[in-house]
């Protein structure tokens, strides 16, 4: 497999192509997702949740998301690597660039933020300084303490309309790729045919461009509980690569998400 950048992943989505992504947070995971085939794996804030236990993604510091980007980069060698910036630590422009230069020398090729059109002077900023920009829209969840829980998203119209448009507002400012997460279905649809750069969704239907899962989810081992939009393929392979190369194949197929695991 060559080594994948964000001009494959925009021929993807041109060529009808469907993207699967990962999370992943060591060398040992990483190695297994860029053998078993993954196009991307973000090294995800939900870190947090399924490696410390904690309640939310907010504890995540700056300093735990380059530790684990580093040790992922040690693992990969085809697949692109996005890095989250976590919570507060691209409050202003300043610290944006700080902190993304950081995620960016331990190894990222791409770094993701969590937020609508008050971002766009930040993903300019960035992109402009060489620094290749995920954005994330719907249920983000270093906001759930606005949200009041962790709840699916752009339910009500005027929502879902102010999603398009904060879409249409972070491609326009660079962004390179859009994680959409718990939204309903048909808003899936409608923010990937409004933008022309790749949609990634988890719990967003299957019309995304490419779905996502946290790796703890696809492998039934996450402490907590198995979200709706997620499937255990671990259950169903009984290996841990095979899992992920069915994961890769369902994606592919459109098999997966099925309507279990869609928002109406
Ligand atoms: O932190 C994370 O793992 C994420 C994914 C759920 C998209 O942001």
């Amino acid at each position: 497999m060559a080594k994948i950048t964000t001009s494959t992943l925009l021929k993807m989505k041109q060529q009808g192509e469907k993207i699967s992504t990962i999370t992943a947070y060591d060398a040992s995971f990483a190695k297994l997702f860029d053998q078993a085939g993954i196009h991307a794996i973000l090294i995800g804030d939900s870190l947090g949740m399924v490696l410390q236990g904690q309640d939310d993604t907010l504890p995540v510091s700056i300093d735990h998301m380059v530790y684990h980007t580093q040790c992922v980069k040690r693992g990969v060698e085809n697949t692109l690597i996005i890095s989250d910036m976590p919570f507060m630590s691209y409050a202003n422009l300043e610290q944006a660039l700080t902190n993304a230069a950081k995620l960016m020398q331990a190894g990222a090729s791409m770094v993701k933020m969590e937020g609508g059109a008050w971002l766009v002077d930040t993903i300019k900023a960035l992109v402009e300084r060489g620094i290749p920009v995920c954005a994330h829209l719907g249920l983000t969840p270093q906001s759930v303490n606005v949200f009041g829980g962790f709840k699916v998203q752009g339910r009500e119209e005027a929502k879902a309309q102010q999603m398009i448009i904060d879409a249409q507002a972070l491609e326009a400012a660079g962004a390179q790729l859009l994680v959409l997460e718990c939204i309903p279905a048909p808003l899936g649809k409608a923010i990937s045919e409004a933008i022309t750069i790749p949609t990634i969704g988890i719990g967003a239907g299957k019309d995304t461009n490419g779905q996502i899962l946290v790796m703890h989810d696809a492998l039934g081992i996450s402490c907590s509980y198995m979200p709706k939009f997620s499937r255990n393929f671990l259950q169903e392979t009984g290996d841990i690569k095979k899992s992920i190369e069915l994961y890769i194949s369902e994606v592919s197929q459109g098999n997966f998400p099925g309507e279990d695991h869609i928002f109406k």
